[in-house]
């Protein structure tokens, strides 16, 4: 039994609402992450990070469609933020894809980072409760967790003003699950 699971009382589960809003949040941020990419491979396809930026992508493809499938299953809504994800996702990919590679590649540190963390909290929170739902949380837990370690293996840390541009993304990130969940 996992720690969240001990502390528990006997028929305190994680309400249903509350794991509703969890799968819209993360349908929305597997969403913004295919858009980041899509971003980042309209300007670095052809490029040597163009074949490991494909990778993630066709990964991040996968989660979503994970995700759609759940919402559809369980009759849940999407967010309603979904047209301005779908815009800010891929500004963010073009733009740090047109600073350089590395830049690129920073942006998948910050956001994979938020995301690990993100995961994880919702796989404890969820516990035995959801056996299913958190072993899928977990096992994409780990795919963010080998892009990021992808990115750093790429330089990521070597772009100028590294520490400020993944503080940003890491706060622009966080922002965006806070919205994805109440909205
Ligand atoms: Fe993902
Ligand atoms: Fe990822």
């Amino acid at each position: 039994m996992s720690e969240a699971a001990r502390h528990r009382l006997p028929g305190d589960g994680v309400p249903a609402a509350i794991i509703e809003r969890m799968l819209r949040v993360d349908h929305a941020g597997e969403f913004g992450a295919t858009r980041i990419y899509a971003g980042q491979l309209d300007v670095l396809e052809r490029r040597r990070a163009g074949a490991k930026i494909r990778r993630m992508a066709e990964a991040e493809e996968r989660h979503l469609m994970a995700f759609e499938t759940l919402l559809r299953d369980r009759r849940v809504r999407p967010t309603l933020l979904h047209p301005l994800w779908s815009v800010a996702g891929y500004a963010l990919g073009a733009v740090t894809a047109l600073l350089g590679e590395r830049a690129a590649m920073a942006c998948t540190v910050a956001v994979e980072d938020v995301i690990d963390d993100h995961y994880r909290a919702q796989a404890e929170r969820l516990a035995d409760q959801d056996r299913a739902l958190m072993d899928t949380m977990l096992a994409f837990r780990a795919d963010e967790i080998a892009h990021r370690e992808a990115a750093l293996a790429h330089g990521a840390e070597q772009t100028p003003g590294y520490e400020l541009l993944t503080a940003a993304i890491r706060a622009g990130s966080r922002i965006a699950i806070w919205l994805s969940t109440r909205f």
